[in-house]
């Protein structure tokens, strides 16, 4: 059977580390009310003078490399994030560039912290139609460029990061055996940056009213995230035949261990089936899945066949599902 299949990982952090010490200085906050609500005790920040297509890039370059792929053989790549270097054109075209593979497809998906499961869906059709045979996937975010810094209930959460896998064809029956990708666009407003587009293009009032930062109503997120990623997992499981307990390892989506907690009581897992990096990283939106993978799979932790259960939900409402024969 024709699958697509992740080749190779990469990943790229910025080397400066933000505690929660560092952000009780910045707003009224304690390490440990951050810790206690959502499990995160230090995030990366990314330095001046770099931007989302120098990480991706970075880490585009070490999932080639550990595919054993030239990056100038890429035929498509796909950039999954809500920090584009600029709002046109894509920061795919910039990676793209830095990367020597001009000429191959390059597109910017936007589906925040699904990005990296809609993209990885995307890979995986483009694969099995038989149109491209060489993919990048990466999922991006320099978060700490559009948080408002003088919100507490936002800028405590997030984290800059990239992380990138290498997707082709693999007829051994490892890859990927399912996606599933669905949003609801009437949960738009729960987590929204309202300026800098057509509907509000940037004047001097909107900047001062700080309209260009993200906004979040983090209790509805919450909720939402726990029951629609636990039902995308039931479904990716019903899809495959398999029950929970079949599954090696649960990599979601990290954006606050009680979300993990909650999902892992719904479906019936103990937290050690759940990997967990929050408290390293923050939420790094897109980039969150492949980050974590790199690390498993860098640190020896994934064994061919193991059985890998993705779920993530974000802005949109937009969330989804994998499985992974690894
Ligand atoms: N430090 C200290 N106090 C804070 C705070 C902070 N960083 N942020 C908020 N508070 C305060 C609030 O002002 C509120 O005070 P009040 O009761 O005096 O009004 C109190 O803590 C409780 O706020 P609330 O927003 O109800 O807390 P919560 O338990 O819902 O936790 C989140 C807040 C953001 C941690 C939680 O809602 C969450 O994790 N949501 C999901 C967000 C998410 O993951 N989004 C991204 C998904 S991709």
């Amino acid at each position: 059977m024709l699958r697509s299949r992740i080749l190779g990982t990469g990943r790229s952090v910025p080397a400066t580390v933000m505690t929660n010490a560092d952000l009780e200085k910045i707003v009224d906050t304690s390490d440990a009310w951050i810790v206690e609500r959502t499990g995160i005790r230090e995030r990366r920040i990314l330095e001046e003078g770099r931007t989302t297509s120098d990480l991706a890039t970075e880490a585009a370059r070490l999932a080639c490399q550990a595919a054993g792929w030239d990056p100038k053989t890429l035929e498509c790549v796909i950039v999954a994030t809500i920090t584009p270097d600029v709002p046109m054109p894509a920061t795919a075209v910039y990676v793209q560039d830095k990367l020597g593979c001009n000429g191959s497809a390059a597109f910017d998906l936007v589906a925040a912290c699904a990005g990296f499961i809609y993209g990885m869906s995307v890979a995986d059709a483009f694969i099995r139609a038989g149109q491209y045979r060489r993919v990048c996937v990466i999922g991006v975010e320099i978060v700490s460029r559009i948080v408002d810094w003088t919100d507490r209930s936002t800028c405590i959460l997030f984290g800059d990061g990239a992380g990138a896998v290498a997707m082709g064809p693999d007829e051994s029956g490892r890859g990927v055996a399912s996606t599933h990708i669905y949003a609801d666009g009437s949960g738009a407003e729960h987590l929204h940056i309202p300026g800098g587009g057509a509907r509000m293009p940037a004047t001097a009032d909107t900047l001062r009213e700080r309209q260009h930062y993200i906004k979040m109503n983090g209790r509805q997120v919450f909720a939402h995230a726990v029951r629609n990623m636990a039902a995308a997992c039931e479904e990716a499981l019903a899809a495959n035949g398999l029950t929970i307990n079949d599954i090696d390892l649960v990599v979601a989506h990290q954006a606050n261990i009680r979300i993990l907690e909650s999902l892992a009581e719904r479906l019936n897992i103990p937290m050690e089936k759940v990997y967990l990096n929050l408290q390293y990283y923050g939420n790094t939106s897109s980039a969150s899945i492949p980050i974590a993978l790199d690390e498993l799979a860098r640190d020896g932790k994934l064994h061919p066949g193991d059985k890998l259960l993705f779920c993530a939900l974000g802005a949109g409402l937009a969330w989804g599902s994998a499985v992974i024969y690894w």
